[in-house]
């Protein structure tokens, strides 16, 4: 089987940990060179041995999505370790609970600050580095959140919806540089973000009841099944896919 990212370079945000860190290690096994850029060390196992051992093939950079400056270094650590960059994924996300009555302006603008500004700042920086490789594939992960909204999510569906609408937007604004930009929207997936939100719960059984009862099927979907998404996106099976919002949420939003 032909690797379907030969020759591609991605930068991969919040790729320390959950679907990020997946679809780090599926871009490597699919010839993809990665940068890892996150404000935490990798906390998967696997992904940690792989930077360790193969550096040709993929190396974490530590990066605030909030911070230009960071974001700058991460897209330039891409084209002076592997030559170009023509793939972006923007993974690093933050929860932002609670209803709006409820919710400081700051927890308003701290979500904002990783969910929207920092995925505008990848694109913003990946941009002439993708004019200059001739095209390139923008991935943001919004949310099904992002399409729909959910109680005590008031800040987090926000700044998701604006990942929906920004990516549309920059598709159109860049088609003609063979520039693609496309959103994904998760439904619940079991990684330490929901983990978290649950074991801090008060009643963590009435948590996790409440995020298994979102899924038709009755439980959450493993980080791997956004990263295939992810791949695709990335490969040249999707040229014709770009302003689409690929939904992959277990049914979610079927209902
Ligand atoms: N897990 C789910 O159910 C689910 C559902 C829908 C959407 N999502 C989205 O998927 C994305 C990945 O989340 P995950 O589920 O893998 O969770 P995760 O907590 O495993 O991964 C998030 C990563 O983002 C990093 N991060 C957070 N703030 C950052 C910052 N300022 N700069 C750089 N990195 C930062 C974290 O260090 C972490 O490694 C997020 O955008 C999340 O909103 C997740």
């Amino acid at each position: 089987m032909p690797s379907r990212l030969q020759n591609k370079v991605a930068v991969i945000s919040g790729g320390a940990s959950g679907i990020g860190a997946a679809a780090a290690r599926l871009f490597v096994a699919e010839g993809a060179c990665v940068i890892v850029a996150d404000l935490q060390e990798p906390l998967d196992r696997k992904l940690a041995d792989l930077i360790s051992t193969d550096p040709d093939k993929i190396r974490f950079v530590k990066c605030d999505v909030s911070i230009e400056d960071e974001v700058v270094a991460a897209i330039e650590a891409a084209a002076s370790a592997f030559g170009k960059l023509d793939t972006v994924v923007a993974c690093a996300g933050v929860p932002g609970m609670g209803a709006a009555g409820d919710i400081s302006a700051e927890h308003w603008d701290k979500t904002f600050a990783v969910n929207a500004r920092g995925v505008f700042l990848f694109t913003k920086y990946a941009i002439p580095h993708m004019i200059k490789a001739g095209g390139g594939s923008i991935i943001n992960i919004s949310s099904a959140f992002g399409i729909v909204a959910g109680p005590q999510f008031a800040a987090y569906a926000a700044s998701k919806g604006a990942v929906r609408n920004f990516s549309k937007a920059t598709a159109l604004d860049y088609i003609g540089q063979g520039i693609r930009s496309n959103s994904i929207h998760p439904g619940y997936i079991d990684t330490p973000i929901v983990q978290n939100i649950i074991s801090n719960a008060e009643d963590t059984d009435a948590a996790q009841s409440m995020f298994n009862a979102l899924q038709p099927g009755g439980h959450a979907g493993a980080p791997e099944d956004i990263a295939w998404g992810c791949v695709y996106l990335a490969s040249d099976e999707a040229r014709f896919v770009t302003g689409a919002e690929l939904v992959i949420d277990g049914g979610l939003l079927a209902r």
